[in-house]
């Protein structure tokens, strides 16, 4: 059996986000199968900048040394971003937001700091992540990046991470890029930055599809799409949701033969399409190595367990993998 890393080797690097418990438990298929990760979590502000002055470099340093040891590179998540920022990181000591100067020297602190630690190791960034609103006739989230500083957060950011590591890649990172709506607002957002010349080399497609949705066209005008502005593509948190609830009565719970064959004729289908881009594509990225995990189970129900992945619960390869190698 060909790895994913090699069979691919010419098109673009093959990545899995990870955790403290996976790159434990599915250590083996991350050294065969994949030559990139990103921490799921552990380097989102509340873990890495938990209090003020404070950061905890403890888990990012351990994931970057399996990656340094083993030959795979690491993506760095996420810089700037509306969740799983603290509120205080926002605020003064009187409980008021702070002003725009203020606000814009911690983000350049913020950044600063995380980037310099991993400058010329971390090879990409995602330096915003989904700024752009899902609400038609909207254009950006509303979010404390924006409502203290302005649309030119998003300017500063890339400017500032920029500053910090001029040789990394730059990444916009959302999701919904099916959504015409969405990919509209995502393009005009990164035409501009590229206008006003701001630091940026690509857009992260985040990918989080299912067995019915996106359709193969959407996927195919969101890549070309995307692909016109010139820069760097990257998929970064793929996953192709398949589930079922757990039924007390039974013990066993996994997936039917139809979903199985279905989830392997997506692959196969977006793959293709992965082919058809790869002058633009430089890297896959799955939100997750295994079935044994993922961030979809209990989500947003609990009960509801998925399985997304290539690999199953044991890491043995599925028909969704054969799907993608042959
Ligand atoms: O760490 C706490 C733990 O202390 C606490 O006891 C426990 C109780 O719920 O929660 C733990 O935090 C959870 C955290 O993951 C770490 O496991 C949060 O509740 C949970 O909400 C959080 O979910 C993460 C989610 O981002 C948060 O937005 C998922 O693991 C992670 O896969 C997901 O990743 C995002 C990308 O960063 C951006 N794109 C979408 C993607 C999927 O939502």
């Amino acid at each position: 059996m060909k790895a994913l890393k090699e069979h691919f080797k010419d098109e673009f690097l093959i990545g899995a986000a990870v955790n403290q418990n996976t790159i434990d438990q599915d250590a083996d298929l991350l050294k065969t199968q994949f030559n990139s990760i990103t921490a799921e979590n552990e380097m989102k502000f509340e873990e890495i900048h938990p209090e003020p002055g404070q950061y905890d470099f403890t888990i990012a340093d351990r994931f970057l040394k399996f990656a340094e040891d083993h030959d795979i590179k690491m993506r760095g998540h996420t810089l700037v971003w509306h969740n799983q920022t603290p509120d205080w990181f926002f605020k003064d000591d009187k409980g008021e937001d702070v002003s725009r100067d203020e606000l814009l020297d911690r983000m350049k602190q913020h950044i600063k700091t995380v980037m310099t630690r991993y400058k010329g190791r971390i090879y990409a960034w995602d330096v915003v992540n989904e700024a752009v609103s899902d609400d038609e006739g909207v254009e950006l989230r509303p979010s404390k990046w924006l409502e203290i500083i302005g649309e030119d957060f998003i300017d500063y950011a890339f400017q500032f991470a920029h500053e910090a590591d001029p040789d990394a890649l730059l990444f916009y990172n959302d999701y919904n890029e099916s959504n015409p709506d969405k990919r509209g607002k995502i393009y005009r957002l990164v035409d501009g930055l590229i206008k006003r010349d701001v630091p940026i080399s690509g857009i992260g497609l985040q990918a989080h599809w299912n067995l019915y949705e996106p359709s193969y066209h959407d996927i195919d005008t969101a890549l070309k799409r995307y692909s016109e502005l010139g820069l760097t593509l990257h998929i970064t948190e793929m996953d192709v949701s398949m589930f079922a609830f757990k039924d007390k009565r039974t013990d066993v719970l996994k997936p039917t033969e139809e979903m199985l064959d279905l989830q392997a004729k997506r692959y196969k289908e977006f793959f293709g399409l992965f082919k058809k881009y790869q002058e633009h594509i430089s890297c896959v990225t799955f939100w997750g190595i295994s079935d044994r995990y993922t961030w979809l189970s209990d989500f947003p129900v609990k009960g509801r367990i998925n399985w997304p992945f290539l690999f199953d619960e044991k890491g043995k390869p599925k028909s969704s993998f054969d799907a993608v190698v042959n």
